[in-house]
């Protein structure tokens, strides 16, 4: 494990990170979990605002130029970010209901895009509860083949992200393994909810996660939904789900 440097920076991501993203993914995860560019670029782009980054400064010693440069006072504002080197990422979009599901994990279509981005049914606050429909998956029962109807009530699933759905769906979560087990994750992922409760974004957090990582997540606050339909990446994941706070009501 590598000794966590001094200077650590938490911040939103864009698509200007792209690339640091898919080479620490690359890195981190098995390649049928790796998102890749053309959804990550997709997701960043849809909802940066829905991102987190933590990135360390590189060692002072391997910077030999402007403001950087040199000694032991480094001024981290000043430094360029090429010198940051991500280790810590945490990617998501808005859908609708509890549950994630292969559809919101897609890249919409331009014409998708075009319908999603029409004006929205209102939303009142009884369907901002979790409802059977949105803890229940998307799949027919009966027939095992997707349902037409979804939690939304638009029809079709809704593809990719959606601008007024109530749960976030964490679509990326992956520390570097180098740094693991230095308590980053639960860190990043503390910051994140607690940055999300108090601009007051959505009412849920969603996540996927395989069984032996459900603990990790329930101890973070999040319950565990069951098993999920979802076949990304070879399937065999967990719905896990946190309500976020609501500041309205400690006032
Ligand atoms: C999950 C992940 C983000 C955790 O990051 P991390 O910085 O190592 O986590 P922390 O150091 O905060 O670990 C907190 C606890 O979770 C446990 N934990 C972490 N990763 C674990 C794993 N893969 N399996 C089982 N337990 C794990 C740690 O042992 C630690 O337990 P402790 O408090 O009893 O010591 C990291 O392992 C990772 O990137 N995994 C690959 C992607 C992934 O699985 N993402 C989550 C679901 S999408």
């Amino acid at each position: 494990m590598v000794p966590l440097p001094d200077h650590i920076l938490v911040r939103p991501l864009s698509t200007a990170d792209l690339d640091k993203i898919l080479s620490l993914e690359a890195r981190a995860l098995p390649r049928a979990e790796c998102a890749g560019r053309e959804r990550l670029a997709y997701r960043l782009h849809a909802a940066p605002e829905l991102s987190a980054g933590m990135f360390v400064r590189m060692p002072a010693e391997q910077h030999n130029s402007g403001s950087c440069g040199g000694g032991t006072n480094v001024d981290v504002h000043a430094c360029p970010p090429s010198r940051e080197k991500l280790i810590a990422y945490i990617i998501g979009t808005k859908t609708m209901g509890v549950k994630i599901t292969d559809s919101s994990l897609q890249v919409p279509t331009p014409v998708e895009v075009l319908a999603d981005g029409a004006a929205p049914e209102e939303v009142d606050e009884e369907d901002k509860k979790p409802t059977e429909t949105d803890s229940s998956s998307t799949e027919d029962s009966s027939t095992g083949s997707e349902s037409l109807v979804d939690s939304g009530g638009h029809g079709a699933p809704p593809v990719g992200h959606v601008e007024y759905g109530n749960t976030i769906a964490i679509d990326a979560f992956t520390v570097d393994p180098d740094y693991r087990g230095s308590k980053i994750g639960t860190t990043v992922l503390r910051d994140y909810i607690q940055r999300m409760s108090t601009q007051a974004v959505a009412s849920y957090v969603a996540i996927l996660a395989h069984e032996n990582m459900v603990r990790f997540f329930e101890n973070l606050g999040f319950y565990d939904g069951g098993r999920s339909d979802v076949k990304f990446g070879g399937g065999g994941w967990h719905n896990l789900y946190l309500a976020l706070a609501d500041d309205d009501e400690d006032r």
